[in-house]
């Protein structure tokens, strides 16, 4: 091996190194001096994580040959730009203007901003849009329009136009910080370049940290493993280990949830580490460890996998056929049943038959790649006290932490969880088996181990949003009012059973939500498939079913020749009226929050008209959302709340942060719970994400984690400052505390149980009221559709919503614009069921920022809700429940094609306009072999269960 030695003139100063002529990048060269500002997402030139400044022109530095950079080339990168103490004021815009979340993408679009700004100093918005679109700078959280707003506020501030002072958007001198726009507590650090995410904290590990790879065939989607050849691979230098099933000293299995009381599946069968089968095309067959990542690599690709292919069933009809084999042997595939009667149910076939009008189709919900920047990283070690530390990005660090003791063998009381920063989630870190395998390679090792996933493995491994195909009717009266609907939804929940027998209830809840339907009949279920396993996403298991109900109403309204809006305006529930599970909804905003709408679809539906040509149509389209707030009537929440010595609060939890505002959230309930005790702002300290030291919050999921913390923080603040009262009504100090040996810090618990009324749907009926709270959305899009091509592309899009008072503007901002972009390209673009073809960023259809308007507009009703803490509720699935309807109906309004397999690619809408120009009609799918819908039901009905 060769190796070359280069200097750069670096951030201002000259920098010598030796690097591998024939493999490092510049990225790779950068990250070793320490400069790790520049991160690395794809590693393949597509995402702008990596960007810096090279003799003036943004690059991506993952794809820049070192041996291709000139001898003393000038290279800023973000560390070079500003720091946290003496911020650019691009930087400083980036965090003040809600413009970071998880904030891995942003040193990427801070320096390729500041590279606009040095040859435009003034630019347009579009202007702004434009550079990101060209220079590749992808954000999958934020929707975009913050980093626009951020580059433009940034702009003024450069040219002199403005001061940092008078672009402040809050006073944070004002004791009234509870809704305002406060920013978070790592927003500049982040913006600065100097957090360290899980590679950087891999990168700084000890000299004799290990590294693992996966051993992951990538060969079949289904298979009987015949024997694995490790022949080869064992003469890799530096190879320490394979480890495989053999070595896993725990049940190498999933510990399942409470199942459903219809779930066929009982028994723990989910297998972690492949043991005789391969069971979906991302499976894992062992794990090779080594000194080097290269090295691990290198052991892993050798690796030879021998195979008997099995038939593979890749969606929800073909593995609930007839002659499908059993994919989990002690189960059928179709392994939950979840029916929904609501009024005269039994009736509503006929009632549908029979009606003024009714309207049917079928409908197919796509398998949803998550796509965060940042994919997965670990790293594990065995501390002093022989406690295994696994460092990760994991969403529920107790649960996650109770299955990996289970898996390992690994006593609980033995294992840690640390969340490092991450560069978000949006639910697919809510996974253990990744954290499993690497505590798995510190096991057989007794070393500390790194697991760094390249992104294309994750991508495989992880899992996806469940698909659902769905067929669905749907009947109205003369005057365009619901009668009834009927429904079946087929969820694949590919190849983990755990967690889809509960995913059936969410379509028995949001089906033609938040209308009045007085009649329903319904069955959801799901199935075992050899595709990726259903895991949690924003919206978790609503927008499947939206899918369907939002494409019936307009198809109804078209039925009628009503407006879309008008049909919706008679159809929203009224005060008392029930939801699909015969329970009063738990609030009433939908009339309010249509006249909010009124004049902005008006204005809309004037522009489409206005701008319509032949050759770009334009068209409108609505849908209605929303969702539950927390897990539902056993949910609970801890914190930890403690006076310090200084005079100064600590408050511990684990409210885990994945961009989403774990830690602004955190802080503005606590400085809410201490205000009234004159506590202030900066006298309030966070200890977060560490099962060593703080308590169980739960699941940063299901919009729980305000409406949750926020009720146990005044839990802890209220019995801390009873215990320091003193009888003349003055609180005792720390000191005074400790002399008098009273405790100096408090738990703070709350339970849904709480709320004593609350009950889980009903395994016969699906009635039943399990949340004590919902956030609701409408959402109107703009559409255009290039006939020459069939692209539609979404020009506007305007969002009302009621999440109850707002704790955080930006935080909830955010939730609602990068929750809305990623509808906008699940609807147009997103999709992972190729998996070769989906298995990058782009391929898989993550939205860039030409992808989403500027047009973007939000409405916040915030009415109080009286069941939550301050009168917020939870604020973030609503934004990723039904949006993506809006612009399929949109497109049907544009040029009369509607689609009804997500996604909506231009060629399925050119193949739409070339029916019509044909003069053929565009019909749904043949309706969708689900199964014998009404034979089920009665099984249903014979066949009672209760609640588990
Ligand atoms: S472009 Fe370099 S990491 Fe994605
Ligand atoms: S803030 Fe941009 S990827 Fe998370």
């Amino acid at each position: 091996m060769r190796f070359a030695r280069k200097t750069l003139h670096i951030n201002g100063a000259d920098r010598t190194f030796i690097y591998n002529p024939d493999k490092d990048s510049l990225a790779d060269v950068l990250r070793r001096l320490g400069l790790t500002g520049a991160k690395i997402g794809c590693n393949k030139g597509l995402c702008g994580a990596c960007t810096v400044i090279l003799n003036g022109e943004p690059v991506r530095s993952c794809v820049k040959k070192m041996k291709k950079v000139d001898d003393y080339a000038e290279v800023l990168t973000v560390e070079g730009i500003g720091n946290p103490l003496n911020p650019h004021p691009i930087q400083w815009a980036f965090a003040n203007y809600g413009a970071i979340q998880c904030g891995f993408c942003t040193p990427g679009f801070v320096v390729s901003a500041y590279a606009l700004l040095q040859q435009n100093p003034d630019p347009t918005r579009e202007e702004v849009r434009d550079w990101f679109q060209k220079h590749h700078n992808i954000c999958r959280c934020t929707g975009y329009k913050q980093i626009t707003d951020a580059v433009m506020a940034a702009a003024k501030i450069c040219r002199g136009d403005a001061t940092i002072e008078e672009m402040k958007r809050y006073d944070e001198n004002d004791e009234d910080l509870y809704g305002k726009p406060v920013v978070r507590p790592y927003a500049i650090a982040k913006a600065c370049g100097v957090v360290d995410y899980g590679d950087d904290v891999e990168l700084k590990m000890p000299a004799e940290t290990l590294h693992v790879a996966l051993v992951q065939p990538k060969i079949t989607h289904h298979a009987k493993i015949k024997k694995i050849d490790f022949s080869e691979a064992e003469d890799v230098p530096g190879l320490v280990k394979f480890v495989t099933y053999k070595d896993c000293k725990g049940t190498n299995r999933l510990d399942p949830f409470i199942p459903h009381a219809r779930c066929t599946c009982q028994e723990a069968t989910n297998v972690i580490l492949c043991e005789d089968r391969i069971m979906y095309f991302g499976d894992v067959v062992a794990l090779a460890v080594a000194d080097t990542k290269e090295h691990a690599r290198e052991a892993a690709a050798k690796v030879k996998v021998e195979i008997e292919e099995l038939p593979a069933y890749l969606d929800f009809p073909s593995a609930a056929a007839k002659d499908a084999m059993r994919i989990i042997e002690d189960t059928d595939n179709v392994y939950c049943l979840q029916p929904v009667h609501k009024g005269d149910s039994w009736n509503v076939p006929k009632m549908i038959d029979e009606a003024e009008y009714s309207v049917e189709g079928s409908f197919y919900s796509s398998r949803e790649p998550h796509l965060s920047i940042e994919g997965d990283t670990i790293q594990t070690y065995y501390d002093e006290d022989d406690t295994i530390c696994v460092q990760c990005k994991s969403q529920g660090l107790y649960g996650n932490m109770y299955n990996v003791s289970v898996i390992t063998g690994q006593p609980l009381e033995k294992l840690r969880m640390i969340m490092n920063p991450t560069g978000a989630s949006f639910g697919w870190s809510m996974w253990p088996g990744d954290y499993a395998l690497c505590v798995m390679a510190t096991m057989a090792t007794g070393m500390p181990c790194a697991l760094s996933m390249t992104w294309e493995e994750h991508q495989a491994y992880s899992g996806k949003r469940c698909p659902a195909h769905t067929n669905a009717r749907l009947a109205a009266d003369k005057d365009g009012k619901f009668i009834a609907t009927e429904f079946e939804c087929g969820l694949d929940h590919g190849r983990i059973w755990d967690l889809g027998d509960d995913l059936t209830t969410r379509p028995a809840r949001f089906m033609l939500f938040p209308y009045y339907v007085p009649n329903a009949l319904g069955m959801c279920k799901v199935a075992n498939t050899n595709h990726s396993f259903g895991i949690a996403y924003r919206g978790y298991g609503s927008p499947q079913i939206y899918t369907a109900g939002e494409a019936l109403v307009d198809m109804m309204a078209e039925k009628i020749g009503m407006d879309p809006f008008e049909i919706r305006w008679r159809n929203i529930a009224r005060e008392g009226q029930t939801n699909i599970n015969s329970f009063p909804y738990k609030h009433y905003p939908m009339e309010d929050m249509m006249k909010v709408m009124k004049p902005i679809y008006d204005k809309a539906v004037e522009d489409a008209k206005k701008y319509d040509t032949p050759e770009k149509r334009r068209g409108v389209g609505l849908a209605w959302g929303g969702y539950n707030v927390t897990e539902g009537p056993f949910d609970a929440c801890e914190v930890k709340v403690g006076i310090n010595p200084d005079g100064t609060f600590t408050k511990y939890d684990t409210w885990q942060e994945l961009g989403q505002g774990g830690d602004i959230g955190s802080l503005t309930v606590t400085y809410e719970a201490l205000k009234p005790y004159g506590v202030k702002w900066d006298q309030i300290k966070l200890v977060q994400n560490d099962t060593g030291q703080a308590p169980d919050h739960g699941f940063s999921a299901s919009s729980r984690s305000h409406f949750m913390n926020g009720q146990a923080t005044k839990k802890a603040v209220d019995a801390l400052f009873e215990a320091r009262k003193k009888d003349d009504g003055t609180y005792m100090t720390y000191d005074e505390m400790v002399e008098a040996g009273i405790p100096t810090e408090y738990n703070g618990s709350f339970a849904t149980e709480e709320y004593g009324n609350l009950s889980y749907l009903d395994p016969n009926t699906g009635q039943g009221d399990p949340t004590p709270s919902y956030t609701y959305g409408l959402f109107c899009a703009e559409v255009e559709v290039d006939t020459a091509t069939g692209k539609a592309t979404c020009i506007g899009y305007h969002s009302v919503d009621d999440v109850g008072n707002i704790g955080n503007l930006d935080a909830v901002n955010s939730q609602a614009y990068g929750g809305l972009a990623h509808t906008i390209s699940f609807a147009l673009t997103e999709n992972y069921d190729d998996v070769k073809k989906h298995a990058n960023m782009i391929g898989a259809g993550v939205d860039q920022i030409k992808d989403i308007p500027d047009n973007f507009t939000l409405h916040h009703m915030d009415h109080p809700r009286e069941e939550g803490p301050w009168g917020s509720s939870g604020a973030s699935e609503a934004f990723q429940s039904s949006g993506h309807m809006a612009v399929i109906n949109a497109i049907n309004n544009a040029c009369g094609v509607r689609i009804y397999e997500l996604p909506a690619t231009k060629d399925k809408i050119k193949a739409g306009l070339d029916k019509l120009a044909a003069g053929e009609k565009i019909t749904p799918p043949e309706k969708y072999d689900l199964g014998d819908f009404m034979a089920e039901l009665e099984y249903c009905r014979d066949n009672p269960k209760e609640n588990q």
